[in-house]
């Protein structure tokens, strides 16, 4: 594994998350349509896995199509599910042989057969890889997962394997979508908004966000390592004291 510069390999976040913002402003600056700003992301997304590999983090997940998005022009949802296709068929092989365990959050189901097919094939295909998740939030939002682990969890109690006296944040948790996956420790936004936009709500109780001024299609592995580096100047007093966190040597 490369050594990175400054990056302290024992406090990489081990979970990641992205909320990629900008392609429709970056194309218009570029004077093109949108679309052409979702197909120049891609590479962003390339280089934010690798730089992931490189650094160590176990986990990266990437806000890709959000509830809300629907309420986008036909023209550009279309575009959207087409352009995930192709880019997962086109990307399979090399995330398999990267190591890379494809995953994904959010209501699938509901996505175009096309779309929802090319995504079921290429978690199949990478299922046992051990190197990093890669989890695509695809017709995601915070609120619909809390909402439909809420509905699982009353499920259970009414045909009682669970007693409702029991219900407490981890039993909770283990009904949301990313019950498998670590803890959420860092969140990136870019294209300078600093807003979650419905995004990972429960898990980023404890996150560290970091905003980027940059445009997704601008962003590039150096600006993921300086998210990191920011990450570990920070101090992470979960309620305690900073005193508190220097007596047990953290
Ligand atoms: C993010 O870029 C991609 C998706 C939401 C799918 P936008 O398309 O939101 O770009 P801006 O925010 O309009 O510039
Ligand atoms: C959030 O970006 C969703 C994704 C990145 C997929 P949006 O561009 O849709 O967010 P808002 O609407 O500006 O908050
Ligand atoms: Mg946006």
């Amino acid at each position: 594994m490369k050594v990175i510069p400054n990056i302290d390999a024992k406090r990489v976040p081990s979970h990641v998350a992205i909320i990629m913002d900008g392609n429709g402003r970056w194309a218009s600056l570029m004077g093109k349509p949108r679309i052409f700003g979702h197909k120049n992301g891609v590479q962003a997304v390339r280089e934010s896995l690798e730089a992931s590999v490189e650094a160590g983090v176990k986990c990266l997940t990437l806000y890709a199509f959000s509830t809300e998005n629907w309420n986008r022009p036909a023209g550009e949802v279309n575009a959207l599910m087409t352009l995930l296709v192709k880019t997962i068929r086109s990307e399979v092989d090399k995330l398999d042989e990267k190591g890379v365990c494809l995953n994904a959050i959010g209501d699938i189901s509901k996505l175009p057969a096309k779309t929802y097919n090319a995504l079921i094939e290429a978690i199949e295909k990478t299922k046992n890889n051990k190197k990093i998740r890669l989890v695509l939030a695809l017709n995601y939002s915070g609120r619909w997962d809390i909402s439909q682990a809420g509905g699982k969890l009353s499920r259970f109690i009414s045909e009682n394997k669970i007693d409702p006296n029991q219900v407490d944040e981890s039993m909770f948790s283990q009904f949301l979508s990313t019950a498998e996956f670590p803890e959420l420790e860092l969140l990136i936004r870019t294209s300078g908004e600093q807003r979650l936009s419905n995004f990972l709500l429960w898990e980023s109780a404890y996150a560290e966000f970091y905003f980027s001024e940059k445009f997704w299609p601008e962003f590039r592995k150096e600006d993921f390592f300086d998210a990191i580096l920011d990450f570990q100047k920070r101090e992470r007093r979960f309620g305690k004291t900073g005193e508190q966190l220097k007596a047990i040597g953290r």
